[in-house]
């Protein structure tokens, strides 16, 4: 399985879990399988390349094993210094698909190849102050599945969307030709610019997280983007 199986319709929406209540994960993850999400964000920090320590593989083995039984799918966003040094762990995890940065990246093949040695699809992220022609460089290095563009700058939930961020995926969208993942302030108040612009993966924490019912939120978020 890889990427291109798991795109129903040619769109995602992606739950961001580091926006969930911790202390009810389970039970929110069940509500949005319930609600038919099958593709989940899940980010890892390090405290160096994000100042914030968030969660990593500890957190991803309880939560795998009931989203891999749906059919689900763990898309994992490291936000770390030296990706490689967590592929094994993650995919030992239940990891599916890892997303390294490419402002850490000098040789994005091999970091892909050893990605995919472990099993794990690829994709390829960067952060406002970055290119979209480094990213489309990288991406088309790594021979990635998909590529981010943040629409923040990485670290946080709940942070202001960038409104250059619909440019920058637009001049993306003319450099690569997999599909186009914004990550940071997404909600129903921008999904349809950031469509229009050619992005299909649609991450989303505090606009799902932060509402009363997040099932409700996913329902809505997919309807304005499907
Ligand atoms: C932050 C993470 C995001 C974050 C998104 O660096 O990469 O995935 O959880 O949260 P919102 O949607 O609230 O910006
Ligand atoms: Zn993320």
């Amino acid at each position: 399985m890889a990427w291109s199986d798991w795109i129903r319709d040619g769109v995602e929406v992606e739950p961001s879990l580091y926006a969930a209540d911790f202390r009810r994960l389970g039970e929110q993850i069940d509500a949005l399988l319930g609600a038919g999400c099958r593709v989940f964000h899940f980010d890892c920090g390090d405290g160096h390349f994000v100042p914030p320590v968030t969660m990593g593989p500890v957190v991803l083995r309880s939560i795998a094993p009931g989203i891999h039984a749906a059919g689900g799918v763990l898309d994992c966003h490291l936000m770390v210094d030296d990706p490689v040094h967590h592929f094994e762990e993650f995919a030992a995890s239940g990891a599916d698909s890892v997303t390294f940065h490419v402002e850490v990246t000098a040789d994005p093949a091999a970091v892909a190849a050893n990605a995919r040695g472990h099993g794990l699809g690829v994709g390829v992220v960067f952060n406002p102050e970055t290119t979209p022609a480094r990213a489309a460089e990288a991406a088309t290095a790594a021979g990635a599945d998909i590529v981010l563009c943040m629409s923040i700058h990485p670290g946080y939930s709940g942070q202001a969307f960038m409104p250059e961020a619909p440019g920058r995926i637009a001049e993306l969208a003319t450099l690569v030709d997999v599909p186009i993942q914004v990550d940071g302030g997404v909600g129903e108040d921008n999904a349809g610019a950031l469509r229009e612009a050619g992005a299909s993966l649609f991450i989303a924490g505090s606009s799902i997280f932060g509402a009363g019912e997040p099932a409700e939120a996913y329902r809505r978020l997919r309807a304005a983007v499907v």
